[in-house]
C-alpha cells in the first residue's frame, strides 16, 4: 500500500506501516504475583484448553493451581502465554503450557519453559518432569526432555511424560529478546 501526496513542486510517497519490516515484539516471562496476574494466566487457559482444546473446565482448573507457582509471559505489553511449576516431594512438575495461537512460533513457549525450569532448579528440585500432549512431544524434545513409559490419557488426550534427564541437556540459551522479571 502507498499513498502519493503534491506539495508544491514536490511530490512525497508514503509508504503504509504495513510495508516496512517489524521488530518482533520483545517477550518478557515474569512470576504471577497477584490475584489479578493469576486470573490472566486462568484466562489464557480457558482459551487454549478448554475452548480451543475442549477439554472440560472442571479438568483444566484443580487443586495444584493453589499452592503451584505460575508464570505469565507478554509480548509487546500483551499477555499471551502462561505456565506453572508445581514442585512436591522435591520433584518439579511443570505443566499446563500455553500460548495463545496466534502468537505461537515466536519462541514464547521456550522462554516460558526455560523460566520455568530454572525456577524449579533454584528451588532444589531433583527431578524435572511434565506430561506432554502427543503433538507437542517434538517441543519439549527440542529443549532437552526425554519421553518415558507408554502413552497416557488424560483430559481425554494422548500424553507422554517427559523428563529432564541432565540439567546439561536443557536447551537454556538466552534469546536476546528475552527479559526476565
Ligand atoms: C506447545 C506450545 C506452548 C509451544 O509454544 P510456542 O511459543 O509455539 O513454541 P516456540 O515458538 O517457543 O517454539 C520453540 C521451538 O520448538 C519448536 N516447536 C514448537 N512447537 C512444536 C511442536 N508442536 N512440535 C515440534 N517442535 C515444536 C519450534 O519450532 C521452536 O524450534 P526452534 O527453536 O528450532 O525454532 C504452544 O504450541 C501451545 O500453546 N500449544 C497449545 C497448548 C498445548 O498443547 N500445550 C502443551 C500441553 S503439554
Amino acid at each position: 500500500m502507498k499513498a502519493a501526496c503534491n506539495f508544491g513542486q514536490r511530490r512525497f510517497v508514503f509508504l503504509s506501516d504495513s510495508f516496512y519490516p517489524r521488530e518482533p515484539a520483545p517477550i518478557m516471562v515474569r512470576q504471577v504475583r497477584s490475584q489479578e496476574e493469576f486470573h490472566r494466566a486462568l484466562a489464557i487457559r480457558l482459551r487454549v484448553f478448554v475452548r480451543e482444546q475442549g477439554v472440560p473446565r472442571s479438568i483444566e482448573l484443580d487443586d495444584d493451581d493453589q499452592a503451584a507457582i505460575h508464570f505469565l509471559a507478554k509480548a509487546g505489553g500483551r499477555t499471551v502465554g502462561t505456565a506453572r511449576l508445581v514442585m512436591r516431594n522435591g520433584q518439579a512438575k511443570i505443566g499446563r503450557m500455553a500460548v495463545l495461537k496466534s502468537y505461537r512460533g515466536r519462541g514464547i513457549g521456550r522462554e516460558l519453559l526455560k523460566h520455568a525450569v530454572r525456577t524449579a532448579r533454584r528451588r532444589g528440585a531433583e527431578k524435572i518432569f511434565l506430561h506432554a500432549q502427543l503433538p507437542v512431544v517434538g517441543f519439549y524434545a527440542g529443549m532437552g526432555f526425554r519421553q518415558v513409559g507408554r502413552v497416557f490419557c488424560e483430559a481425554g488426550i494422548p500424553h507422554r511424560k517427559m523428563i529432564l534427564a541432565r540439567y546439561s541437556e536443557f536447551r537454556n540459551s538466552e534469546s536476546p529478546r528475552m527479559r526476565s522479571t
